[in-house]
């Protein structure tokens, strides 16, 4: 080993968070936490690991077969670095229900690992604001939860041009494709499978594992013409469908609260996960170079009980990514200029001949001012190369007290982005106007 160089790079498809980009992801995760907990969400975890059965059970094949990272643990169980956090959830809720209070309004940000291949917007490693509502059993319910990621971009400072929320209904897909093709719910389940691929193999492919699946030409048009129907047209063709009257239900409610302008009805999302019962929903970036979802979420009715059997406590709630969000803001130029530089940060410098704890009770009274600061510690005794180090490491602002500052008492403070220089008694340094 002694002589091999092993690689920097992390590995493929997840990131390194050098504090720069740290400071990115504090900052919008900030934002989401105060606006989650505005909206009286409150906060949840759970581990990394769980066991591989929870996600065969309802996440469906290409997560739970293909994306998931799984191994046997040396006790000989089958384990999966979570892809996901909805079924942790379904699982913690299951195992406290006598003590929880309903509805349940929790969230969670995980970090998440799929096997995927990276492309943008889609990485092996991300972090996922997990919002959810457990036993409210209403479309408000789903409203709310389509309100809240609305109020998530809001918060964010992004504008209504900027996004669309793409809704559809599992329920009322299942009930259009019986109808319309002539076949039973497993049937339907076997085609859904083939529509939800679709963007992915192409149309000729798309058509010809149809036609296999039983599904005529004339079936395949009258399918297409869903597409660009409003959401009253599609309901037209399955009226007794209980899908039909939530989707109905859940747009004259969104437009009750003034966010139709940002909804519309899209037969295309139909959600690659299994447990999805009802309504189901993705939001998108209308800037055409990010292609991907950036929130997906929708109605769940029956995943607690894949933990307590005859348990019935439905859930509805989304999933937003780090990766497309950062996206998002960059293209839409939504990061405040001054992220990065915000905040004061000061560096006592040392000359020598000084104590070290002279310097360090000056830093302690800078931060009783609740200004972030610290003394240099390096090597360099040249205030030169201190001034130079603080200005390369992204301090706002460098104390200096040499021997005659300290007899009288004062310290120079420099602003080092202005250039400026200020002496300032000591007890003042306190004040942290000192350092604006
Ligand atoms: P999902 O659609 O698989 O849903 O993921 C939700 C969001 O997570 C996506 O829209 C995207 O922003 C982000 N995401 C997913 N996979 C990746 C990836 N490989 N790289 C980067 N970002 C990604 C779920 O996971 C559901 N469990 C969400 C949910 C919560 N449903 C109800 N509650």
């Amino acid at each position: 080993m002694a002589n091999i160089e092993l690689s920097t790079q992390p590995y493929k498809g997840t990131r390194d968070f050098y504090p720069r980009e740290m400071t990115l992801r504090n900052w919008f995760f900030g934002k989401i936490r105060e606006r989650l907990q505005l909206c009286c969400f409150e906060e949840y975890g759970g581990p990394m690991l769980e066991s591989l059965d929870i996600y065969i059970a309802k996440s469906g094949e290409e997560l739970a077969g293909e994306q998931t990272y799984n191994f046997e643990d040396r006790g000989g169980r089958r384990l999966a670095v979570r892809p996901e956090m909805t079924p942790t959830v379904a699982r913690m809720v299951a195992g406290k229900l006598g003590e929880l209070s309903f509805p349940l309004r929790w969230f969670s940000i995980p970090n998440l690992y799929r096997y995927e291949r990276p492309q943008r917007g889609r990485l092996r490693e991300h972090w996922q604001v997990n919002v959810d509502i457990f036993g409210a059993d209403g479309f408000e319910a789903d409203t709310e939860v389509i309100s809240t990621a609305v109020s998530l971009l809001d918060a964010l400072g992004a504008k209504k041009d900027m996004y669309r929320v793409h809704i559809n209904n599992r329920r009322f897909f299942n009930d259009v494709i019986c109808s319309l093709c002539g076949t039973d719910a497993e049937g339907a389940k076997k085609i859904s499978k083939v529509i939800d691929r679709k963007g992915k193999v192409g149309r000729e492919a798309y058509e010809k594992d149809m036609i296999a699946l039983g599904v005529s030409a004339d079936m395949i048009a009258k399918l297409d013409s869903v597409y660009s129907m409003s959401v009253t047209e599609a309901a037209a063709l399955c009226p007794d469908s209980q899908g039909a009257a939530e989707l109905l239900g859940l747009f004259s409610m969104l437009d009750k609260l003034g966010l139709s302008e940002v909804c519309e009805f899209d037969f295309g999302i139909i959600r690659g996960l299994d447990y999805y019962t009802g309504t189901v929903f993705e939001v998108f970036d209308t800037s055409p170079e990010n292609n991907r979802a950036m929130f997906g979420g929708g109605r769940y009715d029956n995943l607690v009980g894949l933990f307590v059997k005859n348990a019935h406590v439905s859930g509805v709630g989304f999933g937003f990514g780090d990766v497309t969000l950062e996206n998002f803001l960059v293209t839409h130029n939504l990061i405040p200029d001054d992220l990065y530089t915000g905040r004061a940060k000061v560096l006592v410098t040392r000359f020598d001949g000084i104590d070290y704890e002279t310097y360090a009770d000056l830093a302690a009274k800078i931060r009783e001012a609740g200004v972030a600061c610290t003394v240099y510690n390096g090597q360099q005794r040249k205030i030169g190369k201190e001034l130079d180090y603080a200005g390369k490491a992204g301090f706002t602002h460098a104390v200096t007290m040499g021997t005659d500052e300290k007899a009288a008492g004062i310290v120079k403070v420099k602003n080092l982005s202005r250039r400026e220089e200020k002496t300032v008694a000591v007890p003042d340094l306190a004040d942290p106007k000192v350092f604006d």
